[in-house]
């Protein structure tokens, strides 16, 4: 069977999916025809990208499911013209990725490594981190981001405590799950890292009142979106003593505007939305066998909850 896949994607990735798509679709055995331009009644799949051509899957009526590029889905899951399935990017290099970049940033603030880069000033004070085991770091999110850095964070032996919607068991995590787990996890957490979607339940999940439950000092690391945070508190506790430091790769705006106080902060570490991202090679793997998947009559894998928003 021939399938015509739409590529709907900014301009970028197109140069970095147009050869490593075609490839796996060869090698799960499918005969596709990949293209930036079809008559929508044409298109078997489209594969999606925040900000590509299209907005309107109305026409699209013979198309069997929307393969998104990104694990976070919150600016397509609430679009009404789409009646087609959804699956969001599950995929292992994006997953690497985060696990490297969150274990790094958890063990700079774990280590201290600010105090020894920004006193080389000819002054000895030893100051002894303490061991990973006595570190309380809490993961919100126990997804496919958030379990693998609970593992990587649990194999280093930090006392990782995981927090999700629905009962999750992670070997070596603390798992608690909805709202009367967060306070118990916030209470406790030295360092918490977010890695929720975005949805209508998580939006400003971490206001005042919750900055407040977490203990004086302690670190938060937002990988997840910006909107998980409300940015004046998060300014707020810093300015109070009552945050230790913030470190924040996504923001309600992107690019975060110059004069947004984050930037200038001291408290406040910025970087731009690098935390990780999709990996053409796996990613591509994950397309083909989800359209194979679909051929064959076989369920989508990581089909996107219309009602939950993830
Ligand atoms: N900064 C970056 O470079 C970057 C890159 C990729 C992704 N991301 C972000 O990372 C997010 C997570 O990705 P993922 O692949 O791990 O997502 P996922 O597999 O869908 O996992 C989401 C996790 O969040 C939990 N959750 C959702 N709503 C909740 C709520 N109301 N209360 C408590 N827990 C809730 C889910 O609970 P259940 O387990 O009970 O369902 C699940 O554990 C993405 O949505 C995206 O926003 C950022």
């Amino acid at each position: 069977m021939s399938l015509t896949v739409l590529f709907s994607a900014p301009e970028a990735y197109w140069e970095r999916y147009r050869e490593t798509l075609p490839r796996a679709f060869a090698e799960a055995g499918l005969d596709v025809t990949l293209t930036r331009a079809a008559a929508p009644e044409t298109v078997d799949f489209i594969v999606f990208a925040p900000k590509g051509p299209v907005s309107d899957f109305g026409p699209y009526s013979n198309c069997r499911a929307v393969l998104s590029l990104w694990a976070g889905v919150e600016t397509i899951v609430g679009n009404a013209t789409l009646t087609q399935p959804l699956c969001r990017m599950v995929d292992s290099g994006l997953e690497e990725g985060m696990v490297e970049w969150v274990t790094g940033h958890v063990l700079r603030h774990h280590l201290g490594i600010d105090r020894q880069i920004l006193s080389q000033d000819g002054v000895w004070a030893p100051v002894v981190p303490p061991l990973a085991r006595d570190r309380r770091v809490a993961i919100l999110g126990l997804g496919a981001l958030g379990r693998a850095c609970a593992e990587a964070l649990a194999a280093l032996r930090f006392d990782v405590m995981g927090w999700s919607r629905t009962p999750r068991d992670v070997p070596g995590v603390a798992c608690q799950h909805g709202a009367a787990g967060l306070r118990a996890v916030l209470e406790a957490a030295e360092i918490v890292v977010l890695l929720l979607p975005l949805t209508p339940e998580t939006d400003t999940l971490i206001n005042a009142e919750r900055l407040d439950w977490l203990p004086d000092g302690a670190v938060l690391i937002n990988p997840g979106r910006g909107a998980l945070i409300d940015d004046d508190a998060v300014l707020a506790a810093l300015d109070a003593g009552r945050l230790g430091h913030a470190t924040l790769d996504v923001f309600r705006t992107e690019p975060l505007p110059p004069e947004h106080p984050f930037w200038a902060h001291p408290k406040v570490t910025v970087t731009p939305h690098i935390a990780s991202e999709t990996r053409p090679e796996s990613a591509a793997r994950v397309i083909a066998e989800n359209i194979r998947r679909s051929v064959a009559g076989a369920p989508l894998l990581f089909l996107v909850d219309r009602d939950q928003g993830y």
